[in-house]
């Protein structure tokens, strides 16, 4: 069977849908397509995609990593992170509550908050639906299946 989609890099043609899936998620839009991944269906339109962010010690971190409701339970999101973990190696980043099975499913563990880099973690800072979304800083990808 021809597989569902495939991953590429995002171009500008993919912004209304980006900023689409971010909108969706409550999420600002994205600021440069540098080191974004696309998961794109048999028509080369995305259906997810994963943003890698690097802080100032290098280290990636994934901010964030989107699949389209539609597309959600068929190995897209898994397939982001584990092309990005292959390419960067230990990725880190703050997981909302709701997606903390998703990245344990991958291997992921917790991490403290200070080894998440202040750039992410910023997006926290203040925002009124923390207690709601149950933030939890997490770290894995070297070591995912
Ligand atoms: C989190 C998200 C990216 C997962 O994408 P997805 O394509 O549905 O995930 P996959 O189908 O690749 O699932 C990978 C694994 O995680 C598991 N998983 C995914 N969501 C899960 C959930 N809510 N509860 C339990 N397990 C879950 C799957 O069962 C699967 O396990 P397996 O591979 O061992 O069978 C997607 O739900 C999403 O876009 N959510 C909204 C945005 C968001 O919260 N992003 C994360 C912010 S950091």
């Amino acid at each position: 069977m021809a597989e569902l989609f495939s991953l590429r890099e995002a171009v500008e043609s993919d912004r209304p849908y980006l900023d689409a899936y971010c909108w969706n998620e409550g999420m600002d839009n994205l600021p440069s397509l540098e080191r974004v991944t696309v998961a794109a269906n048999g028509d080369g339109e995305p259906v997810g995609f994963i943003r890698i962010a690097l802080g100032g010690d290098g280290m990636a971190h994934v901010n964030p990593v989107v699949v389209h409701a539609s597309w959600r339970g068929y190995g897209v999101g898994r397939a982001l992170v584990e092309a990005a973990a292959a390419e960067y190696g230990e990725l880190r980043l703050v997981a909302r509550g709701a997606s903390v099975p998703f990245y344990r499913a991958l291997g992921f563990e917790d991490c403290a908050w200070d080894l998440v880099d202040t750039s992410v973690t910023e997006n926290c800072d203040g925002c009124e639906l923390v207690p709601e979304c149950n933030p939890r800083p997490m770290r894995g990808g070297a070591c995912v299946r």
